[in-house]
């Protein structure tokens, strides 16, 4: 792997997805820590991220934005918030973790922006009918006096997805309302999102994770929604079969740039429960690959692994949890192991010594597939869902429109513990903008450090082991396993990971490379995985 000059190395990756606002607080607006992460924090902090072995990270948006939904509401395309830093300090970090063998990977929203982008303070200004508007979706009211919105769709944070402005007319927002939508068949929106890929490629990042990517496109007319008998492609607004389209423009453009500096990649966030459907993104000349989705929501239980497994198409990534999700150590810790991004339920019961164990065997499971990985921040240090953020410290719109009834993302944002026996945990100096659990003191970067049954030190070892043993190996061959049981082979080395209640015996002849957790005289206890020789 760590190849700056060029192949395929996205193919095997190990991507850290860097969530800045709760990664490291160095400096914030004005040289003064203010509880929110920064880039200068994450340049203190490179080193760890070099010895934890990773290739690349994929930062969250880091644009100048009102953070009304954590910087998914991006102001400008084309600079950092001052309260992350400068682009000058983006551009220095990128090169740093260039010369620790760190390639860097953006996150793009093209699907909407702020409220605050000068786009759309502009088409507000402009009134009805100017051609402002048509960067987005300005419609009139339906009602006798336009008094209700122009169609039934719902936004996916709750409520309904058309705000009314003054003048009367209604605009489109999919997410929050300070998060309009583009309209993808202006030729102005176009233009403006191949400049922007432009400017961070001639910056050297070599990825862009795209967010919401299979939602760019509308149907002109803005059906309602509800007809079940909509034909696949042809949704009013999700996986429409004319969003291809972009994406081929896209890939002609990181191709370009592909020549100089090693690949440029295309990463697609798509939930799209249809394989088939999914995998039309990856076509080849289209993005590079998707994130897998089914492989995060599965339950624990080995049939349902081995079929999201075998129903993975290549170039396969795998992804056990990011800031949308519950964390797994919790989800795993659950009787209902499966994740629905749609009812996000924290009334179950967590049993966090389950949930780790299991985080554990899972780690070693997704490590040795064949494909990328993703590790979300803080899974390293076996971090879980915190449930109990009082009301008034939530952040996250998801929570406040559907008046708490989905209690939201925070609990997976929550700043990371480095070190020390108290909040902040070494993450700033000054209150972070989230509240940690104080029996996160036992999970800190430097209580973990060197302690060979931590989360982290099982994190290292085995992204050290997997690029000696995984990253080049061929295809996996399943072995015949017991009930519950998962084995697979790859080249010359196996993985056997058993999720069933009871102790499987291991092959006499076999060398143990590395286990999640304590193995009983020759045998593979419940919740452990394993890898052989
Ligand atoms: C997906 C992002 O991961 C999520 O955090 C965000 O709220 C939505 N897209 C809208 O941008």
């Amino acid at each position: 792997m760590r190849d700056n000059a060029g192949g395929s190395w996205w193919r095997t990756a190990a991507i850290y997805e860097l969530y800045v606002q709760s990664f490291a607080d160095l400096d914030g607006t004005g040289g003064v820590p203010d509880g929110l992460g920064d880039l200068a924090g994450v340049r203190s902090r490179l080193p760890y991220l070099a010895r934890l072995g990773i290739d690349a990270i994929w930062f969250t948006p880091w644009y100048p934005s009102p953070l009304n939904d954590a910087g998914y509401d991006v102001a400008d395309y084309r600079d950092i918030d001052p309260a992350f830093g400068t682009l000058r300090g983006a551009d220095e970090l990128i090169a740093d973790a260039l010369a620790r063998g760190i390639k860097t990977i953006i996150d793009l929203v093209p699907n909407h922006c702020s409220d605050q982008h000068s786009w759309f303070q502009a088409a507000l200004a402009a009134g009805p009918g100017a051609p402002e508007r048509e960067r987005f979706w300005f419609r009139p009211g339906r009602g006798e006096a336009g008094e209700l919105p122009p169609n039934n769709w719902r936004s996916r944070f709750g409520g309904p997805a058309w705000t009314r402005v003054p003048d009367g007319e209604w605009y489109l927002h999919i997410f929050a309302p300070e998060q309009p939508d583009f309209n993808w068949a202006n030729p102005d929106v176009r233009a403006e999102f191949e400049d922007i890929l432009r400017f961070w490629f001639d910056r050297g990042v070599a990825g862009i994770r795209i967010d919401t990517a299979g939602m760019l496109t509308k149907d002109p007319a803005l059906p309602d929604t509800g007809n079940a008998d909509t034909a696949p492609g042809q949704h009013p607004y999700t996986d429409r079969d004319d969003v291809h389209e972009i994406y081929r423009a896209w890939r002609r453009i990181a191709d370009e740039y592909s020549g100089t500096g090693g690949e440029r990649v295309l990463i697609g966030e798509i939930w799209l429960p249809d394989a088939a459907r999914l995998a039309r993104y990856t076509r080849p000349d289209e993005l590079h690959s998707v994130f897998n989705f089914p492989y995060l929501s599965c339950p624990w239980d080995a049939a349902a692994l081995r079929a999201v497994i075998d129903a993975t198409p290549s170039p396969a990534t795998w992804v056990l949890s990011n800031h949308d999700v519950d964390r797994h150590v919790s989800r795993y810790g659950r009787a209902d192991s499966s994740f629905d991004l749609d009812a996000r339920d924290h009334s179950q019961p967590v049993d966090l010594v389950l949930g780790t164990r299991r985080a554990r065997a899972a780690a070693l499971l997704t490590m040795a597939l064949p494909g990328a990985v993703y590790i979300y921040q803080g899974e390293e240090l076996g971090l879980w869902e915190v449930e109990d953020i009082p009301d008034d410290r939530r952040r996250d719109p998801i929570f406040y429109r559907t008046k708490g009834k989905d209690p939201g993302r925070d609990g997976a944002r929550v700043p990371l513990p480095w070190s020390g026996a108290e909040p902040p945990f070494g993450f700033s100096a000054a209150q972070p903008w989230l509240p940690q659990p104080k029996e996160w003191r036992d999970l800190t970067v430097e209580a973990e450090d060197g302690d060979p049954g931590s989360m982290l030190e099982l994190y290292r070892t085995a992204l050290r082991l997997r690029r000696a043993h995984w990253s080049g190996a061929p295809d996996l061959a399943w072995r015949p396993a017991e009930e519950g049981v998962l084995a697979f082979a790859r080249g010359d080395a196996r993985c056997v990971v058993n999720l069933s209640a009871s102790p499987v015996s291991l092959p006499p002849d076999a060398t143990v490379l590395l286990a999640s957790g304590p193995l009983a005289a020759g045998a593979l206890p419940p919740d452990t995985a394993v890898w052989l020789r």
